[in-house]
């Protein structure tokens, strides 16, 4: 699945949550093997840097594992033609996104706020789970411009509201100079940093998507998913004839503070020139 969340309407940070079958909780695709290796090498090798668990994100993450278990059992059986074995000596959380492509995080009513509790992200959007975990959703989105006045306290609300039958999901996007899928650090935010890059613009620029879930647990707690896809903007301009033409107005409606989060200032006047078609 590729998803393009690109239409040429102006750019706005919204929750765009639509329901979700549940049937297509979980995306499975022909990358699974090398995504599921990645995730294996990264909790090996930087298990501090890519997993993290409060005591009380033990609960919600117990019963993510039970959930995804019976899920993919059901919808990808092929895949667990044993049954599905999991180490007893990992955490479940652990456990649980060693069995998907996904990014898992638990999320916990404390106070009148939700708290990141528990969660196994090695596919980072140049962010660090370790500035996050204890962080309530405003604190977790102190970097996003406009999230707080625009959407926070309905982001807030709509934690409290989602019920068991109803989970929903959204797509995050930005632009990228690198394809990699672990691309840790919010501090090194710049586009570009790589520079000088090898190839074609348009070859070695990337559109990332992040196809988000959200699901009510059986404590109340509430398990978000982060699916994360690189495509070139060659390849996407291939994939959809539109997405060229639809990116400039896109881009050209984002906010200074929106391109500086988004790290997109060195590399400004190429996007403009290649969603133009000049290069
Ligand atoms: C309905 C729920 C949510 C909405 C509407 C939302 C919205 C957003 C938006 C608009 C961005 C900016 C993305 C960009 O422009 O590139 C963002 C970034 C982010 N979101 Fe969320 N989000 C939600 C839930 C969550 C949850 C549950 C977590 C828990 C981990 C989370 C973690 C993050 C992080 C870590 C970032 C990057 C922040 C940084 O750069 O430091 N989000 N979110």
């Amino acid at each position: 699945m590729t998803y393009i969340p690109i239409d040429g309407r102006p750019f706005t940070v919204s929750m765009g949550l639509r329901a979700l079958n549940i049937q297509d909780w979980i995306e499975s695709d022909s990358d699974l093997e090398t995504d599921l290796a990645q995730k294996r090498d990264l909790l090996q090798r930087h298990h501090g840097q890519v997993f993290a668990a409060l005591p009380e994100g033990l609960q919600g993450s117990r019963e993510t594992l039970a959930m995804l278990e019976d899920h993919l059992l059901n919808v990808f059986p092929e895949r667990f033609p044993q049954g599905i074995a999991v180490d007893e000596h990992l955490h479940p959380l652990e456990s649980a996104a060693r069995l998907v492509q996904e990014d898992l995080v638990v999320m916990t009513p404390r106070d009148g706020q939700w708290i990141l509790t528990a969660a196994c992200v090695c596919f980072p959007s140049r962010w660090d789970l370790t500035e996050k975990v204890g962080a309530n959703l405003y604190e977790i989105h102190g970097p996003v411009p406009h999230y707080a006045e625009r959407i926070g306290e309905a982001t807030n609300t709509m934690f409290g509201k989602f019920t068991a039958d109803r989970p929903v999901w959204r797509v995050n996007w930005t632009i990228l100079d690198s394809p990699d899928l672990f691309q840790p650090s919010g501090a090194l935010r710049d586009v570009a940093r790589s520079m000088p890059r090898e190839g074609a613009f348009g070859d070695v620029t990337y559109f990332r998507t992040e196809r988000q879930t959200l699901r009510v647990l059986p404590s109340g707690d509430v398990l978000f998913t982060i699916r994360n896809r690189v495509n070139s903007l060659n390849e996407l301009a291939h994939i959809s004839p539109e997405f060229r033409d639809n990116l400039g107005p896109t881009l050209d409606s984002t906010s200074e503070e929106t391109r500086g989060y988004k790290g997109w200032h060195p590399i400004w006047e190429q996007l403009m020139a290649w969603s133009q078609g000049a290069i």
